[in-house]
């Protein structure tokens, strides 16, 4: 179920924006355009998928702080909205704030916490937008298997998505392939290469066919990419950026370590001594490469700490990764988006901000306004 289209509004600097995915989605920006701030609000659906929704916002600041700060219509309240299209069915969560309670006037102290406001599930079929699941607070209703209309059994827990709380997932095929397919999306935004970095050092390591994200186990995922996966990928890969090295993963009583082969040393370089940029592109490198590809592959700013010359080579891995899954990129750096975007012929998104909100350059300002009547359409 590729995402072809993601509606964000009230999140951060989105006010609110409407775009159209493709296979390769390459979204550029000034600092400070919101990149990452798009790159987040879809991750905030894995994290619904997973009950860590409340978790993730209160990382961020919690949720008075993401949303949006701008002015909003006459008497709307502050929303925090995240919609998507999978072929034929379409997702929304709508989180606000704890409401303050007068009597007596004190702050909840989970006041950082979202409320779910509604949550929705709705399939097109045959031209009809048909309702599968719609939560309003902490009731919801939703269609079983054989179409029929049924109550949610208990109370929600209304800091969480529904997503999280199916307790009998076969009896409702449809939201649960929803929840299966967020869980299953997967995200890179930073590795972690100082000193102390779990990468550099000898470690326990299993059989890795996925990265961890902050790249921890980077040598048993290369060494299974070795043993199992795009081997020649890989090799390709590490010659495309450093022409003549050579990895070498060695395993002593189960822990694996990291070492790469130079052209022009005698000895191989040890993880501990490897660059922040090689090491950043060999976690790519694993991410991508990866033998079991996600439906869905999000790098937000992989081009921090790598050399230019290092960005063309990582376009290419991008576009190796899409034949397996959809890819999307935030960057600021201009030749990896272009070296993928001529490539997979499609353009890149460029964002700018404008009155303080994240817009597609391009966009005509009404262009999104169709989430805005949907939403009063149905209430919200
Ligand atoms: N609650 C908010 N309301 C409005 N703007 C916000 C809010 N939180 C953050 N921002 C703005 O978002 C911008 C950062 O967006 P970000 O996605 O990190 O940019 P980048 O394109 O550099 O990745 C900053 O300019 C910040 O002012
Ligand atoms: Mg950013």
């Amino acid at each position: 179920m590729p995402i072809q289209r993601l509606r964000i509004a009230g999140y951060r600097s989105v006010r609110q924006l409407s775009l159209e995915l493709g296979p390769v989605n390459v979204i550029v920006g000034a600092n400070g355009s919101g990149k990452t701030n798009l790159y987040r609000a879809l991750y905030l659906l894995v994290a619904a998928s997973e009950g860590r929704l409340a978790r993730t916002l209160a990382e961020e600041g919690g949720t008075p702080s993401v949303l949006w700060a701008g002015p909003r219509g006459a008497k709307k309240p502050a929303r925090l909205t995240v919609q998507v299209e999978l072929g034929e069915l379409s997702y929304e969560l709508s989180c606000g704030i704890v409401p303050f309670d007068p009597t007596p006037p004190i702050r909840d102290p989970f006041h950082l916490d979202p409320e779910v406001k509604s949550e929705h599930l709705w399939a097109w079929s045959g031209g009809r937008k048909v309702v599968l699941m719609e939560r309003k607070e902490r009731t919801a209703f939703m269609r079983d298997a054989d179409g029929k209309r049924v109550t949610f059994p208990t109370q929600l827990w209304n800091s969480e998505s529904v997503l999280d709380q199916l307790g009998e997932p076969h009896r409702f095929p449809r939201l649960s392939e929803v929840q299966r397919t967020f869980a299953a999306w997967r995200f890179y935004h930073h590795f972690r290469t100082d000193p102390d970095a779990a990468m550099r050092h000898p470690r326990v390591g299993v059989r890795t066919p996925v990265l961890a994200h902050d790249g921890a186990d980077l040598a048993a995922a290369l060494l299974t990419i070795l043993q199992i996966g795009d081997t020649r990928g890989l090799e390709q890969g590490i010659d495309d950026a450093f022409p003549g090295a050579r990895l070498d993963v060695r395993a002593s009583e189960g822990r694996f370590s990291l070492f790469l082969h130079m052209p022009g040393l005698s000895r191989p370089m040890a993880a501990t001594e490897l660059s922040d940029g090689t090491l950043r592109y060999l976690c790519l490198l694993a991410a991508l490469l990866s033998p079991r590809p996600p439906p869905f592959l999000a790098l937000n700013e992989p081009e921090t700490s790598l050399h230019p010359d290092l960005l063309e080579p990582l376009g290419r891995l991008v576009l190796r990764a899409a034949k397996y899954s959809q890819v999307w990129v935030t960057t600021h750096a201009e030749p990896l988006a272009r070296t993928v975007a001529e490539a997979s012929r499609c353009a890149p998104v460029y964002l700018v901000k404008r009155d303080g909100a994240t817009q597609v350059e391009g966009a005509l300002d009404g262009e999104s306004s169709d989430f805005t009547e949907e939403e009063e359409d149905r209430g919200g």
